[in-house]
């Protein structure tokens, strides 16, 4: 039986779920349980369903292993639509307020949604497949741990339900972009590590004696996610059976917590893991070699150098004490060069080939990604600088700059780097009918 070990522990933690929910201390934390209880269950299900109860068929150990990955474009295309559609209701909560419907669908539990569902689960699905894709053929090694990866990716999917259900029901830490419980954030850790396991496993055994720059920023990525996770959600749960919990810091060490993992997640959500995306795929569709790899390493170690101390720029003209405001400041204005670095490398990357952008509209939506990337790190900067913010913050400003990141540079090269792996992935013949 290949799934027995899964069938098994799903089945017991189907069964610690019940359990969770009959002795709750409280409702909300009962309903949630019961939902961890029916998705636990119908897994179950569906794992015995597809069980044949005949000897495992033996895996070659040397192919690639681009299971994990082909579910990990299904899943992302899932959650963008869901995450985008939940962004088109929040907007259309903003103008109507009558839409808001009480207490499961008001903007309050909505707007984390949309951030989450995009950020998370649309971007971290992307993130996740695309780094199996990469690392295995910049090492040409197969994705290590075996079904490893497997559990990293339906793990992550587990995450993704409970912190959106657990929104809706009213389950939150309030803390931005990681407003799940302690529960959930416990679950992702184990996930997290899991994947580390199996994207650094992987670059060990490689047969390439070079780790291919992509490879670097995506483990920047995981290795920091990781510790500003850990970090920021430290907390003390009112009880093991309720879903309330208070955080280890408070006050402005609190504010000063929150907002140096929210700037970090996104300097490695958001930048380092797309930036991993966009220097194996760009060079791959553009079929050139990367511009500078002098530049690509050092950007790398600038970037996540100068990341890391931005944070309070989201604090100016709070309790906050002046000199950390500034530090923070000072240190994003600093950061416009290694994030241009990045940008002039991946745009550079086509010298030669700029004839592909009337053809390829892969190249298209990759130029228009790095532009996007370009105009939200020149503007970001700016938007630090203390007197403009005194401007921006509070208005659409921020709202404008975030979307023309995330929706502009993370939507489109995610959207690109699936248009690129989906024919090869499923190995479909290219479109002989397409006009472009
Ligand atoms: C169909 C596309 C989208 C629509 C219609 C949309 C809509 C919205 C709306 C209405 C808000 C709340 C604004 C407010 O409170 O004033 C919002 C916030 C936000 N959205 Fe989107 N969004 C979209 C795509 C995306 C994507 C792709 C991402 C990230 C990958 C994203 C990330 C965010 C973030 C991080 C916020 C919170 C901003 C803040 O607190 O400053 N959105 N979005
Ligand atoms: C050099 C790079 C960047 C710098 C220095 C920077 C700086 C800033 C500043 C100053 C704010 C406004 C803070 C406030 O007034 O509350 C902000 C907000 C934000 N930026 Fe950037 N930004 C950069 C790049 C990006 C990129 C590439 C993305 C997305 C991919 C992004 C996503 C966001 C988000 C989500 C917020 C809203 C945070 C909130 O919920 O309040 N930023 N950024």
């Amino acid at each position: 039986m290949r799934h027995a070990t899964s069938i098994i522990s799903l089945g017991v933690f189907s069964f610690l779920a019940i359990l969770a929910a009959a002795f709750a201390h409280d409702i909300a934390f009962m309903n949630h349980m019961w939902v961890l209880a029916i998705v636990l269950v119908i897994s179950v299900m569906v794992l015995l369903r597809r069980e044949n109860f005949q000897r495992a068929a033996t895996v070659d150990q040397s192919a690639y292993m681009d299971g994990p990955v082909r579910y990990g474009v299904i899943a992302t295309m899932f959650w963008a639509v869901v995450g985008l559609l939940v962004g088109v209701v929040v907007a259309l909560q903003l103008t109507y307020p009558e839409l808001n419907i009480e207490p499961w669908f008001n903007f309050g539990r909505m707007r984390p949604l949309h951030t989450s569902g995009v950020i998370f689960a649309f971007c971290g699905n992307a993130l996740i497949c695309t780094s199996f894709y990469v690392v295995q053929r910049t090492s040409k090694a197969r994705l290590f741990g075996g079904d490893l990866a497997w559990f990293v990716f339906w793990g992550y999917q587990l995450f993704i339900v409970m912190a959106a259900t657990g929104y809706l029901l009213g389950i939150s830490e309030s803390r931005e972009y990681a407003e799940p419980e302690w529960y959930v954030d416990l679950w992702l850790t184990i996930v997290w590590v899991a994947y580390l396991i199996v994207f650094l496993g992987t670059i060990i055994k490689r047969k390439e004696p070079h780790i291919y720059v992509a490879n670097w920023f995506y483990l920047a990525f995981i290795v920091t996610v990781a510790m500003l996770h850990i970090v920021n959600n430290l907390s003390m749960p009112v009880s093991f059976l309720g879903s309330k919990s208070y955080s280890a810091f408070s006050g402005v060490q609190d504010a000063l917590t929150q907002w140096w993992y929210g700037h970090n997640a996104v300097g490695f959500f958001l930048t380092a893991g797309f930036l991993g995306m966009m220097y194996y795929f760009v060079p791959k569709q553009a079929n050139r070699p990367v511009y500078s790899y002098r530049l690509s390493i050092i950007h790398f170690w600038a970037l996540i150098f100068l990341y890391i101390w931005a944070g309070p720029h989201h604090l100016h003209f709070t309790a906050l004490p002046d000199w950390a405001q500034t530090l923070g400041m000072v240190f994003s204005i600093m950061l416009w060069m290694p994030s241009w670095g990045g940008m002039i490398n991946g745009l550079m990357t086509l010298s030669g080939a700029w004839d592909k952008l009337r053809t390829d509209p892969i190249i298209r939506m990759m130029v228009a990604a790095i532009a996007f990337y370009g105009m939200s790190t020149f503007e970001g900067p700016m938007m630090s600088i203390k007197t403009v913010n005194s401007l921006s913050h509070y208005t659409d400003w921020t709202i404008g700059h975030v979307h023309s990141g995330a929706l502009g540079w993370n939507g489109l090269i995610a959207f690109a780097a699936l248009y690129y792996m989906v024919p090869k992935l499923w190995a479909l013949s290219a479109c002989t009918r397409c006009a472009w």
